[in-house]
């Protein structure tokens, strides 16, 4: 086999060069608001990205072997539509359902370029050491950034399949996620694809047991936030002192994951020179994962500058995977 050379991977990282008063804004500002907010980016350090990977693996969390089943069937079809020749994967930790398509490329003889964008520094370079081993000849351009503000890091590339997958377009609120999937639209070229995975509309029960699995993988991820604040921002406070809830909000159609307060505390932070009270049984809420429909999705890319292509579902309608073009 042909080893790869060091010259295979390139690594940007536009994170650490970025404003430092952008991540503490979004932290002292969500913690001031009504309700108390924190960035759900924070949940990914390495021990964060390893426990999504737990997550990925649950019974209750059905969202990513439908998702994987779906890419199996369809992979040959997407890359053959595409003519793509260049894979740009936004929040693309493991990349795991990624090598479906990476796989489908290099038998098509179309696979040249892979970009895993994300914004846990570890699993890209992780991910890129793997990737170069397993597709020989592979050209990987990993960037380290925030999606929301470094899009325009993306290497300049050949025919390209922008892909956003594992429903983390759902992280988002409505008026972001429409203003991202704008920005990314503005990077590319006419002609090129954007696939988009979504998590649809199912019912309660089977949504609130995703996100309160048995074993408590869920919880320990969610309460990552606050180690994370700790290791990264001087936060005295401790993933004990919180308890992990998961509910469905109907209304808005989203998982809502909060951290409730197990006593009356202060969260202090020490490095943003921040202090917040908590009463006993206040919430933070951590995370939002908005279930789409089919039309709610065409709309969300129809208002962002795509054109719908294909739209594939699994027999239970639980994943959407919209292929859509820039025109
Ligand atoms: N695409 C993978 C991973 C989904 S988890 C899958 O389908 O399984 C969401 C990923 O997005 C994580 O790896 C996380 O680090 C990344 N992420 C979350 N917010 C981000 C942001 N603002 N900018 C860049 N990456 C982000
Ligand atoms: C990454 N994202 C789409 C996951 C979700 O389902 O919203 C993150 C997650 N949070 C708890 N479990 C999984």
């Amino acid at each position: 086999m042909k080893l790869p050379t060091d010259s295979a991977i390139t690594i940007d990282v536009p994170l650490i060069r970025e404003d430092p008063t952008l991540v503490n804004t979004q932290i002292t500002r969500g913690l001031q608001g009504h309700p108390k907010t924190l960035p759900s980016k924070l949940f990914y350090d390495e021990r964060g990205s390893t426990l999504f990977e737990q997550i990925c693996e649950l019974p209750e969390y059905y969202q990513t072997r439908t998702e994987h089943q779906l890419l199996t069937q369809w992979a040959d079809e997407i890359v053959t539509m595409s003519g793509a020749e260049e894979l740009v994967e936004l929040g693309s930790g493991a990349a795991t359902k990624t090598r479906v398509l990476l796989t489908a490329m290099a038998n098509a003889n179309q696979l040249r370029h892979y970009v895993p964008f994300d914004v846990d520094e570890s699993i890209v370079r992780r991910v890129s050491e793997e990737l170069v081993q397993e597709y020989p000849g592979l050209q990987v351009h990993g960037v380290v950034g925030d999606f929301l503000f470094h899009l325009e890091h993306i290497p300049e590339g050949g025919k390209r399949l922008v892909v956003i997958l594992g429903g983390t377009i759902g992280n988002l609120l409505s008026h972001a996620a429409k203003d991202f999937l704008t920005a990314v639209n503005a990077e590319m070229s006419s002609g090129d694809y954007f696939l988009l995975g979504v998590q649809l509309i199912t019912d309660r029960s089977r949504l609130e047991a995703a996100y309160n699995d048995r074993q408590g993988i869920t919880a320990k991820f969610n309460k990552n936030i606050i180690r994370v604040l700790h290791n990264n921002f001087g936060a005295d406070s401790h993933p004990d002192l919180f308890d992990h809830v998961a509910r469905y909000n109907e209304d808005a159609h989203r998982i809502e994951m909060w951290l409730r307060s197990r006593q009356d505390q202060t969260l202090n932070i020490a490095d943003l020179n921040f202090s917040v009270p908590l009463a006993h049984g206040e919430e933070i809420r951590t995370e939002i994962s908005t279930k789409y429909d089919q039309p709610l999705a065409q709309e969300l890319l129809a208002s962002s500058g795509f054109e719908m292509v294909k739209w594939y579902t699994d027999p239970e309608s639980l994943i959407g995977l919209a292929l859509t073009q820039k025109p």
